[in-house]
């Protein structure tokens, strides 16, 4: 019978096993956790939050560097139990306004955890795309998808994780004897930004779902291949489901170091760790060994470069922020064309705003949200794709990387109308 069980239990899916092991999702790692917002007002006080971050290595949500600690900006971090009873009086000491944005993180991500939802809505075909998803369930559904719309849609493998896992892209549109120009996005670079992957997935639900009766999807995949890389990250995102939650980087190992794993947006070449970057190892916006020292962007910037002629847009997805923007990233400059591709910014965050009344800001990545070098958005501009965005996604700061599921479905049906603007905005000519 003990014998039975465990041979049970090996075809048991993961979360099933999980679930049965602990009663608590991570091993209740994060209990007493908070997530705390600081505002320094004055140049002392933003010195001050740069040391104490640093000294007490806490996890910095927001902005994504300690560099980008500045006067009058919020920062997000999560504190463990012990370090914010000695944080949290220092700050009222030094008279740095703070609140409390999640008091109880262990509760807060069992709350939104994809983990516990509702199971039955994950098998295919009942597949619900208003749930978070493990790496194992989007890629049966992309292989499902490959099988039941084989005129629309075709999966292949750009390479292999660190770990070994492919790399899927969906290639989605029409498929024709004559050449159409492709829209690259990709999501999930960034492995605790769950709501990434969860809109890479819904952009193609809707565009299969809408192609026979929507005049301006029908348009799209007619006119344009979309190449859909659900998630690029897809060591980190696993590791996220598996071990922590916040996890942001790749999963490779250094040799000199114990610590695991580079910012896939910080490994690109172009300006390759300058400004807004990290050397080292243990910093969440390590920039690598080398330029596309990480698989997962050798392969990615591989594809772009041989398909540099026909991808007029590079769409990324991250999160949290509420932001649209465009380069550079890296410096404080105009692009050229400027004009075209901030029309098709103003555009799409207005088309995002008339469905829920959320408001965007939008503008060149550097003075909307903040420096940094080696982006892959940069990059891809760099590489002579025209129209290249990154999209920070829900919310500002009230759930973080924890948006509930509950939020899925608003968040991406908003993004949605944004990406198909600025998607329709390409099939005109712009001048
Ligand atoms: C941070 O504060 C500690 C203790 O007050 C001090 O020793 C250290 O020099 C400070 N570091 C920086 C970078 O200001
Ligand atoms: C997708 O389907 C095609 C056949 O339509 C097949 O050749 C291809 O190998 C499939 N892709 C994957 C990743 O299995
Ligand atoms: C894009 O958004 C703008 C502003 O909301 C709107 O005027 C325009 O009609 C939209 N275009 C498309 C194709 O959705
Ligand atoms: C600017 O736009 C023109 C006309 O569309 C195009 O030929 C040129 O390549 C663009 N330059 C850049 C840097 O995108
Ligand atoms: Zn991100």
């Amino acid at each position: 019978m003990r014998k039975l069980h465990r041979k049970v239990a090996a075809f048991l899916p993961f979360w099933l096993l999980f679930e049965q092991a602990a009663s608590y999702l991570y091993d209740n790692r994060y209990a007493g956790d908070k997530v705390i917002r600081a505002v320094p007002d004055n140049e002392a006080a933003a010195k001050t939050l740069k040391n104490l971050t640093q000294q007490f290595k806490v996890d910095l949500w927001q902005p994504g560097s300690v560099s980008y600690i500045s006067k009058g900006a919020f920062v997000d971090v999560r504190v463990s139990r012990n370090t914010s009873q000695i944080l949290l009086p220092y700050l009222q000491q030094a008279n740095i306004q703070y609140t409390v944005l999640i008091s109880d993180l262990q509760k807060a991500v069992e709350k939104q955890s994809g983990l516990k939802s509702s199971r039955n809505r994950r098998s295919l075909p009942g597949y619900s795309y208003e749930i978070y998803h493990s790496l194992e369930e989007i890629q049966s559904w992309m292989y499902h998808l490959n099988k039941s719309h084989s005129d629309l849609v075709h999966m292949f493998s750009i390479g292999k994780s660190y770990e070994g896992r492919p790399l899927f892209v969906l290639k989605l549109g029409r498929r024709s004897q004559v050449y159409k120009k492709a829209v690259w996005m990709d999501c999930g670079i960034h492995a605790r930004e769950w709501i990434g992957p969860a809109f890479c997935q819904w952009f193609v639900k809707e565009a299969l779902q809408t192609y026979q009766t929507d005049p301006a999807m029908r348009r799209m995949l007619n006119q344009l291949y979309f190449y859909i890389m659900p998630i690029l990250n897809v060591d980190g995102y696993h590791f996220s489901w598996t071990h922590d939650r916040f996890w942001r980087k790749t999963r490779s190992k250094n040799s000199r170091f114990r610590c695991y794993g580079v910012d896939a947006n910080r490994n690109w070449k172009v300006k390759w760790c300058d400004e807004g970057a990290s050397i080292h190892p243990c910093d969440d916006t390590y920039c690598g060994p080398f330029p596309e020292s990480e698989p997962e962007v050798k392969a990615v910037a591989h594809f772009l470069r041989k398909h540099r002629k026909q991808i007029k847009a590079y769409l990324s997805f991250h999160a949290y922020a509420q932001m649209l923007l465009y380069p550079y990233s890296y410096k404080y400059a105009t692009i050229p064309n400027f004009s075209c591709v901030e029309s098709a910014a103003f555009n799409a965050v207005n088309a995002l705003q008339s469905v829920y009344g959320i408001r965007y800001r939008y503008g060149p990545a550097s003075s909307t949200l903040y420096v940094s070098s080696g982006s892959s958005m940069d990059w891809a501009y760099k590489n002579g794709i025209p129209y290249a965005f990154a999209f920070e996604l829900r919310d500002t700061g009230h759930f973080g990387f924890l948006l509930p599921e509950n939020l899925i479905k608003p968040t991406c049906t908003e993004t949605m109308l944004a990406v198909k603007n600025i998607t329709m905005h390409l099939l005109k000519k712009c001048h």
